[in-house]
């Protein structure tokens, strides 16, 4: 767009071929589905045919309907996610806010408030459908299938892509809890992208 509005004539045709074949190249990518079409996301999508994952975690099934890492997005994240009953998210925490809407099902919220140098004993709160759950940023928390039906959810996170530091039980302190990043369904798409680089 600067090159074509301070060029001569026969090198905007130039610049506006090269766009064009650059508009192209993005469309190819994105209808054909790239692993990781970064500037491929199209403005109207069905979900029912995104691919999903369980990033080897029994029960889970992942989906990033709009991601930092697979997609470009800059200040938000989106997932659904459904959990198996008896399925739970690991105990973590992340310096990002994150807002969950459950879409059906139900299962236990586990918060533990950030104070002193382990998360501690945490807080237990019932999720059901139509429930909206708010976490602090950075309190150690964990989402649980309690019921006897699959808990779906719909996740959104700022500061995308995310960095999760889990804890493996409510005693482990803060100095001890591993980073995890990237995260499961950043890795292929990450590793790609540092690929291109070198
Ligand atoms: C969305 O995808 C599902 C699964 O492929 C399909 O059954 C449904 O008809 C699609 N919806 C529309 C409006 O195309
Ligand atoms: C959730 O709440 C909205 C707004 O009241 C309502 O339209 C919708 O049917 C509810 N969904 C469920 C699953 O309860």
């Amino acid at each position: 767009m600067i090159l074509l509005s301070v060029s001569s004539s026969s090198s905007s045709s130039i610049a506006a071929v090269f766009s064009g074949a650059l508009i192209l190249f993005n469309f190819f990518e994105a209808t054909l589905g790239a692993p990781c079409p970064i500037n491929g996301l199209p403005i109207v999508r069905n979900v029912s045919e995104l691919p999903q994952d369980n990033y080897g975690r029994p029960g889970l099934s992942h989906m990033t309907i709009a991601g930092s890492v697979l997609h470009g997005m800059k200040e938000v994240e989106i997932w659904m996610q459904t959990f198996a009953p008896g399925s739970e998210t690991p105990i973590h925490r992340h310096s990002c806010e994150e807002v969950f809407v459950v879409l059906k099902g139900s299962g236990t919220l586990y918060v533990a408030e950030t104070h002193g140098n382990f998360p501690g004993k945490p807080i237990e709160f019932p999720i059901f459908a139509n429930s909206t759950l708010h976490i602090p940023i950075n309190d150690a928390h964990q989402v649980k299938n309690t019921g006897h039906e699959d808990l779906q959810v719909l996740v959104i996170i700022s500061r995308p892509p995310i960095k999760v530091f889990t804890y493996d039980d409510w005693f482990m302190p803060h100095t001890a809890a591993r980073l995890k990043f990237p995260y499961f369904w950043d890795e292929q798409c990450v590793q790609e992208s540092q690929k291109d680089e070198l």
